[in-house]
């Protein structure tokens, strides 16, 4: 499969095999920067110490990365077990740049709080950017939420955000986008905010970049068909599983782009210049020969 092709079935992305990058004309006037985002470490997941061991693997990588920050999307812990937070909060300690969570449906709001970061709905600037932390999941479904209260706070962050002629980025657990089999199935309803965010984002068109989110553990999936938006979901650094995408993408019995690559890890993320690139980093693997890390 050439390069062509493969940029051909992304749409507007450029997919190689553990590499995504997406023009992002609003973009432009920002300078480079870089990050890292890790998503689902799923602490204590069948009661043992594995996504532990994971989880302090990664934050060894991290260190040596040169993100200034790091994102995690969400399901902290595995099943709301509280005694795996002071495991996870632990393990930051060792972190050496600012890192900003977001709860998963795994994440009681309350335990979140305690544990993590409160409160869970803010909001942190960098490099030109706006980064809105969203908690949109709740522990009795799969799917996600964005209430009118968090509409009316994201609109008003937004117009904050060009106010200063920021960018923003927008980061929530649960896609927003609609999905179906091959696809977990699992986003915002319309009812329950889909429609209003929607209706938001053509608002803030200007100025809105992407949505990022965890939740489906596979690897790098998304959509570009709400405009210019990007919406991204992005890999577990405890599982990924194989849903047959790139072949379903083919076919076209399933929409929007997918980088082939399953093994647990995170995202070297790049913005600015008018891009964004997203570089797949396995644990404890190397990638490309451009970056390679150990841990034990
Ligand atoms: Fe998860």
């Amino acid at each position: 499969m050439t390069i062509s092709r493969r940029s051909l079935l992304a749409g507007a992305a450029g997919c190689f095999a553990g590499l995504g990058t997406w023009r992002l004309p609003a973009a432009e006037g920002i300078e480079e920067f870089s990050f890292e985002i890790v998503s689902d470490t799923h602490l204590g997941r069948n009661d043992n110490i594995s996504a532990e061991r994971q989880w302090g693997g990664a934050i060894t990588e991290l260190n040596e990365a040169k993100g200034k920050f790091v994102l995690h999307l969400g399901d902290v812990v595995d099943g709301g077990r509280e005694p795996q937070y002071p495991i996870y909060a632990a393990a930051r300690k060792r972190l050496k740049k600012p890192i900003y969570e977001i709860p998963g449906n795994h994440d009681p709001h309350e335990l979140f709080e305690k544990h993590v970061r409160t409160p869970i709905d803010s909001a942190f600037d960098h490099g030109g950017v706006r980064f809105l932390l969203l908690g949109n999941a709740h522990r009795d479904s799969h799917d996600g939420f964005i209430t009118p209260e968090q509409i009316a706070w994201l609109d008003k962050q937004c117009g904050e955000a060009a106010a200063k002629d920021l960018r923003i980025i927008v980061c929530c657990h649960v896609p927003v986008h609609a999905n179906a089999h091959p696809d977990r199935g699992w986003f915002v309803q319309p009812a329950d905010g889909q429609t209003a965010f929607y209706e938001l984002a053509k608002r803030h068109a200007g100025h809105l970049l992407a949505c990022l989110h965890g939740h489906f553990h596979n690897g790098i999936r998304g959509w570009r068909d709400h405009g210019n938006l990007l919406e991204i979901l992005c890999p577990s650094v405890c599982y990924n599983q194989d849903r047959k995408l790139q072949e379903h993408i083919k076919s076209g019995s399933a929409k929007g782009f997918f980088v082939e690559e399953l093994r647990a890890g995170y995202l070297l993320a790049t913005l600015g210049k008018g891009r964004l690139t997203l570089r797949y980093k396995p644990l404890g693997a190397e990638l490309h020969g451009e970056y390679s890390a150990e841990w034990s």
